[in-house]
């Protein structure tokens, strides 16, 4: 565990804050520290962003928060902001009330995940009021992610070939991809298992989103495709896929967003290919079975790019 006596003490001196125990420090990063704290009397979450953006991260993420409250229902939760220290880049938030969606899904049998899968598409689909069709700009996602897999050309873990088949790969996606028009939308921006809140209320399974900053809409696919490559770690590698991710998987989470244009697709295709790229070279350097899982994931994804492009052909 971190010491929670890494947070500033001069933040806990801050007259809003007079009272307040950290019971555990959870990120202590360059960006952000997160600790959970007693605050009158309750359990909250503090979140400290730190760095060169932290104002306008930080007002941004209170901003998002504030309007996401009005938007969500019943059952699709987000965090509730209790205090908005803009003078120190804190903001001190309601607790998420059930477990982490990763850790629930791992205790889940197959039905129950799934269903908990299908219950995350929905609540993304409800966060996103408006959605807009806008031009996808492939080029800058596929050269970020050149200069990322860069990053790992001297470490000999790494299966060079397989990387260097990905990326040609991801370039011919690009090609038919470029500046054609996608959905957007105001999303989660960083929709992963652990992102999102599980609570069971009798039959009915509440989720509740936390972290999130995102004000500017994005592809919507982006968020579909980050929470898919998330939950295929913690999959059973088996050899009915869609781009590389476990069928039942992957069809729960995007049904509740309809039927999917082609573009949007592809472009699903692409983001997928992108993240399972990034998990591959970055959490697959600490942790060899994320390796290995999104190695074959990788090889599925790469089989199924000729079929998924001869469906775009020409189709808008
Ligand atoms: N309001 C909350 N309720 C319950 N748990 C929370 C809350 N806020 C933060 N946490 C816990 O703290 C962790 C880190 O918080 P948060 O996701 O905001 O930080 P982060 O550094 O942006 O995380 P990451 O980059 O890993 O997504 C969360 O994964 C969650 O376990
Ligand atoms: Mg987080």
């Amino acid at each position: 565990m971190i010491d929670p006596a890494k947070i500033s003490g001069r933040l806990l001196q801050h007259p809003a804050l007079q009272g307040v125990v950290v019971k555990s420090l959870i990120r202590n990063g360059t960006r952000q520290q997160v600790a959970e704290i007693q605050h009158d009397d309750d359990t909250a979450y503090l979140k400290c962003y730190l760095g060169t953006y932290a104002a306008q991260r930080h007002e941004a993420a209170c901003a998002r928060l504030r309007q996401a409250a009005d938007i969500m229902s019943v059952e699709n939760q987000v965090v509730r902001p209790l205090l908005e220290l803009a003078d120190c880049h804190t903001l001190i938030m309601s607790p998420a009330p059930g477990l982490p969606m990763r850790d629930a899904c791992v205790t889940a049998d197959t039905q129950r995940r799934l269903a908990i899968v299908r219950r995350a598409g929905e609540w993304l689909a409800c966060l996103i009021t408006a959605r807009e069709q806008r031009p996808f700009f492939a080029w800058k996602w596929h050269q970020k992610l050149v200069e990322f897999a860069s990053m790992f050309q001297s470490d000999e873990t790494v299966d060079a070939t397989l990387v260097g088949q990905h990326l040609v790969h991801m370039e011919q996606v690009t090609r038919r991809l470029h500046v054609r028009k996608v959905c957007h939308g105001v999303s989660h921006g960083d929709f992963h298992s652990e992102n999102i809140f599980v609570a069971e209320d009798g039959d009915r399974l509440i989720l509740t989103g936390i972290d999130m900053e995102t004000a500017e809409p994005i592809p919507v696919v982006k968020d579909l495709a980050r929470m898919l490559v998330w939950l295929q770690i913690d999959a059973e590698p088996g050899s009915d896929r869609v781009s590389g991710i476990n069928r039942p998987l992957f069809n729960s989470l995007c049904a509740p967003h309809g039927p999917v244009a082609a573009a949007d697709r592809l472009a699903l295709h692409f983001h997928i290919g992108e993240m399972l790229l990034e998990f591959y070279l970055r959490r697959g350097a600490r942790v060899p079975e994320i390796r290995r899982k999104m190695s074959l994931a990788i090889e599925h994804w790469m089989s199924s790019c000729a079929a998924i492009l001869r469906d775009c052909q020409g189709v808008d």
